[in-house]
């Protein structure tokens, strides 16, 4: 089942036509499907049946407030990287002892916002982070659950941009030195040390590297319950891949029962942090063709959208399959780009593409995790407008952008 899909010759979020989405919403637009948020989510959540276990949602894939909204009503957790992904998480309603965060530079205010909601831990990167968050709580009368996480150095076999379990990767703390940063723990007055997490890059096609590294962090799980830390999380990460194009991934069930013994083994509660297998497949966006034109052998394509909107396919040669909303036939040979000033302004390159005409729309899928996330106001360029379906209802669920939201706290001084 296939939450976009084509009746009576238009493409259809759930029960909707994107036409008309695009009619009422205009272009370009995020649209996202509740119910294709929902199915992953569970099929997640059903991987790890037998096993105590927590789904988190990376934030960071999606943070629009309905998005969360509707995961924290499935029962998710959230994992936050930043002090503004609390506040989102907090908005939208989710508990916060299902709210875990992780990053290597949380800033004190944002540990301290942290402890402030009594997350259910901080993913501790660092020495000197654990000695900072030891020295707040402490200020602040409050205790800090923390989970340590380790860099397995562990290659996740994707683009370089997004593997974070390597040596070299800035992420974690390496296996060999956990052991030596826990004993330290004991000293610290107000830090519980009941995890360990990690988390070995994104869009993960191979199980070998979730495998091998599920047994390295594994092993310091057991090994530090046996010198005594009352380990109670192992944090998986998130990372699985999802098929943008031809890519085999493992499915969750597959994932899980990889590593399923390994996971019993520590008597720990799982927990894993999936963005993009959550998102991704549940979000398209919506552009509209503004002009055609062609250049040697070359068809371009102009839309509305460009990479201030999704900028993926310009950052990392990204691809995302671009389907007709009407009828139509293909072209070969085509660029799908936007209106940016670059050339590396494009949304599809060297494909074959609908054969769209001006005033045509075109859906360009599996946006829906890292798409408005990354959107800028690059060019000056007001962002797009979020839709969210649910059935045969929808509803904007982030304004389009205004001029006046460009210049949004720019001042001109006096002495001008
Ligand atoms: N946990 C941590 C600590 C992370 O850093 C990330 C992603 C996740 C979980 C979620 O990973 P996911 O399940 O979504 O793969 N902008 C890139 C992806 C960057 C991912 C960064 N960290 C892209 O568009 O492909």
């Amino acid at each position: 089942m296939d939450e976009f899909h084509y009746e009576a010759g238009v493409l259809r979020c759930e029960d909707v036509p994107l036409s008309e989405i695009a009619g009422e919403a205009g272009t370009p637009a995020y649209v996202y499907s509740c119910g294709a948020l929902e199915r992953a989510y569970r099929e997640l959540d059903e991987a790890f049946a037998g096993l105590d276990h927590l789904v988190c949602y990376a934030v960071k894939a999606n943070g629009n407030l309905a998005v969360l909204r509707a995961l924290a009503s499935f029962g998710a957790g959230a994992d936050i990287v930043s002090v503004g992904e609390l506040y989102r998480t907090m908005r939208a309603g989710f508990d916060p002892k299902k709210v875990v965060f992780a990053g290597v530079g949380k800033t004190e205010m944002e540990l301290l916002a942290g402890l402030g909601e009594r997350i259910l831990l901080f993913n501790v990167e660092s020495a000197s982070e654990l000695e900072h968050l030891d020295r707040l709580a402490s200020r602040h009368g409050k205790r800090a659950r923390v989970a340590l996480r380790v860099n397995p150095d562990v290659d996740a076999e994707t683009h370089g941009h997004v593997a974070t379990g390597r040596a070299l990767d800035k992420f974690g703390i390496p296996v060999g030195e956990a052991l030596a940063l826990a004993e330290r723990v004991k000293e610290y007055r107000s830090v519980d040390l009941i995890g360990v997490h990690q988390h070995i890059g994104s869009q993960i096609t191979k199980l070998a590297p979730f495998t091998e590294s599920v047994e390295k962090s594994a092993g310091l799980v057991t090994e530090l319950k046996r010198r005594g830390f009352d380990v109670r999380y192992f944090n998986i990460g998130g990372g699985l891949g999802i098929r943008y194009k031809d890519e085999e991934t493992p499915s969750p069930k597959e994932l899980v029962d990889a590593v399923r013994l390994t996971l019993e083994s520590t008597g720990t509660k799982i927990l894993c942090e999936m963005g993009r297998y959550i998102a991704a497949r549940a979000g398209a966006l919506l552009t509209r063709v503004i002009y055609r034109k062609k250049s040697g052998e070359k068809d371009f394509i102009v839309a509305d959208a460009g990479m201030n909107d999704l900028l993926r396919p310009s950052l990392y040669d990204a691809h995302h399959e671009v389907r007709a909303v009407g009828e139509g036939g293909s072209v070969a040979n085509a660029d799908l780009v936007g209106p940016v000033c670059e050339s590396g302004d494009y949304l599809a390159r060297d494909r074959e593409l609908p054969d769209a005409r001006e005033g045509d729309l075109l859906a360009v899928m599996c946006a829906g995790a890292y798409g408005f996330a990354m959107a800028s106001n690059y060019n000056s360029r007001t962002r797009p407008a979020e839709v969210l379906v649910r059935g045969d209802s929808w509803a904007v669920v982030r304004e389009r952008e205004g001029l006046a939201d460009l210049v949004k706290g720019e001042l001109v001084p006096a002495f001008l």
